[in-house]
């Protein structure tokens, strides 16, 4: 999908935006179409405040001198803007391609409203084709991928370069290819019952709606 209907959808998310908000600010390549448009809103003067849910994003929003705060300073927020990796029609969502996950689901929880962007080429029938993204603790790596072969999936410790890619919060990410999820919710409460797994990329019921982006114009999924 191009950049232009990642752009579209960032677009109609600031939409939602009002002066005096605290937003949560997501990760990945469609997001930062996001704060590229909420940092020129900022520039003429639109006041918010955000929660970057990520290094990568609190430097970019740095540079676009949107002001940041954090949870501990700010702990409810009114509106988190993040991308997704594949998303059913029930608004279900595989997130995590950018390694944020766990930052993201926290954001996400501390807001009253989640919005998601995307390009039309998330949509899915059914997640799982996308590998789901689980964050561990190193010490479980071995029993967790067992666990999770169990569970119907072949897992793989990313990589960065030679070595393990470590998140933000110096965790381990198996990359899970289910292939067909069929009950998202039952498979997201596995997961979090697995001592070991300190978050995992399903995010159900959290969605408010999606933005999906396409060629000519911007489709609203509701659940
Ligand atoms: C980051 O960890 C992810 O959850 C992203 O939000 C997701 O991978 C979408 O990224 P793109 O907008 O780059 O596809």
């Amino acid at each position: 999908m191009s950049d232009a209907a990642k752009a579209r959808a960032a677009r109609a998310a600031l939409e939602l935006v009002e002066d005096g908000m605290r937003l949560g600010l997501g990760t990945g390549s469609t997001a930062e179409f996001f704060h590229h448009a909420l940092g020129a809103r900022v520039a003429e003067g639109l006041r918010v405040v955000g929660v970057p849910t990520s290094e990568r994003t609190a430097a970019l929003c740095t540079e676009l001198s949107i002001p940041l705060t954090t949870l501990e300073e700010t702990p409810k927020l009114d509106l988190c803007v993040d991308g997704a990796d594949e998303t059913d029609p029930a608004l279900n969502l595989i997130k995590g391609a950018g390694g944020a996950l766990l930052r993201e689901k926290i954001v996400a929880q501390a807001s009253a409203r989640f919005v998601v962007i995307a390009d039309a080429g998330k949509r899915v029938a059914a997640l799982g084709a996308f590998p789901l993204p689980v964050e561990i603790i190193p010490m479980a790596r071995r029993p967790l991928s067992e666990t999770i072969a169990g569970l119907g999936a072949e897992a793989h410790l990313r990589q960065a370069g030679d070595a393990p890619y470590v998140t933000d919060e110096g965790h381990w990410i198996l990359d899970c290819a289910f292939g067909r999820i069929e009950d998202p919710p039952a498979l997201a409460r596995r997961l979090s019952s697995l001592a070991g797994v300190v978050e995992h990329g399903l995010f159900t019921g959290m969605a408010e709606r999606v933005l999906l982006g396409g060629e000519s114009g911007v489709e609203t999924l509701l659940p």
